[in-house]
Parts: structure tokens; C-alpha cells; sequence
């Protein structure tokens, strides 16, 4: 069974559409040259003052050794399924301006941009991303050498979509559900 597309309102691009954070990869691998494609997209999104506060750690499963690394930093509850992502990535933002090291408080909002570019970019190549905020800072800080004006933000899972039948029975149940929204009217406030 498919995920169905999201009922929407108003017709957004195909792009928009597709894009779901799946849990089952398929066991193929991303070539070099399309994972370099996907941060070719993130590096050109905007951001305050040029700054591109966004960094990226990142591993394929036949990198085994930095793979196992960012692996093991995940939640369990992420593990369980991450187990077949073929692409593994760690984001950080730089908190503090280069220019003079006053703290930038864009720099989360400009990775998610950095982050948005490069899921459009991997829906184009029919990819598909699930980004986490389940795994730990300490790990994190204790497996890489992270410099301190750097603060990991979010791990990634990406790959090409896997059979849902590969995951545990909950799992798959969500896999396959319909994607949910609050309606569009809750997105308008009015402070007047
Ligand atoms: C910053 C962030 C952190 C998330 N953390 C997790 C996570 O740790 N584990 C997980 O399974 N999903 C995680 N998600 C995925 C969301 O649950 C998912 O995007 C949301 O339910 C909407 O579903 P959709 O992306 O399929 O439309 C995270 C998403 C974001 C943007």
C-alpha cells in the first residue's frame, strides 16, 4: 500500500506534494554525486546577512565507521528504523555572526531554510528525508569535535522509499497513513 498525497486546499507544486518523512528505505544506495546535488541545493538558500550559518556532518552506509558514529548517537526509538537509512546527516548552526561574533538568532530559521532547499531538491530526484530531533547532544559532543560555536541541530535520515512491510506492525500503520495538518485558517493570527 502507498502513502496517499495530502488533501490540500489549493494546489501546490507536485514537489510539495510527494514530500513525507518515510520510516522504511529501500536498500539502495545515493550516489556520491546526487548526495553533493542535495547540499548544492541547501548551500544556496538564503539567510541573514549571507551569513549560511548551516553545517552538515554526514555519512553513507559503506562509510561504516562515521556511519556506525552518527548511528549511535540517535535515540532507540529512531534506531529502530533508521536502521535502513542509507544516508545519515548531522546539522549544525554557528550561533554566534563571523563578522562579530554577536549571536545570530537566524541561524536556526536559516538551517530549516538550507534544510527545506534540500528537500525540495531531493523530492525532484525522488528522494525522500526524515529529519530527527531524537538523538544526543552529549554523543554527539563526545563522538565528533564539534568547536563550541557550533550546536548540533537535527540528524537526518534520507534514502529512496522502502516497502512499509519492513517495519514493526506501529510503524507501519504510520507509514501509510494519511499525512495530518491544522487547517489554514489557524496559520492567520490577529493580535488586534
Ligand atoms: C525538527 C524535526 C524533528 C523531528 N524529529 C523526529 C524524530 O526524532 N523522530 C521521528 O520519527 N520523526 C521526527 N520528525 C518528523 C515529524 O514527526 C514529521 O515531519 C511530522 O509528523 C509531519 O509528518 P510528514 O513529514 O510525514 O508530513 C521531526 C521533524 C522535524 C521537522
Amino acid at each position: 500500500m502507498m502513502k496517499p498525497m495530502p488533501e490540500m486546499n489549493h494546489a501546490t507544486h507536485e514537489l510539495i506534494r510527494k514530500r513525507w518523512s518515510p520510516r522504511a528505505f529501500s536498500s539502495q544506495p545515493v550516489e556520491k554525486e546526487t548526495i553533493l546535488t542535495l547540499f548544492e541545493a541547501a548551500r544556496w538558500a538564503a539567510s541573514c546577512m549571507n551569513e549560511q550559518p548551516w553545517r552538515f556532518l554526514y555519512a553513507t552506509k559503506n562509510e561504516s565507521e562515521q556511519y556506525q558514529r552518527l548511528f549511535h548517537c540517535l535515540s532507540q526509538s529512531n534506531q529502530v528504523w533508521c536502521i535502513t537509512a542509507p544516508v545519515l546527516v548531522m546539522t549544525f548552526v554557528r550561533v554566534n555572526f563571523e563578522r562579530n561574533n554577536q549571536p545570530n538568532r537566524w541561524a536556526f530559521h536559516d538551517l530549516g531554510l538550507a534544510v527545506g532547499n534540500l528537500t525540495t531538491q531531493a523530492s525532484a530526484l525522488n528522494l525522500y528525508v526524515h529529519n530527527m530531533a531524537g538523538f544526543s547532544l552529549e554523543k554527539a559532543r563526545a563522538s565528533f569535535n564539534i568547536p563550541s560555536d557550533f550546536e548540533p541541530v537535527t540528524m537526518i535520515a534520507l534514502g529512496y522509499l522502502g516497502d512499509p512491510e519492513q517495519l514493526p506492525e506501529e510503524l507501519k500503520t504510520r507509514e501509510i497513513a494519511q499525512q495530518q495538518r491544522k487547517p489554514l485558517d489557524e496559520l492567520f493570527i490577529n493580535y488586534s
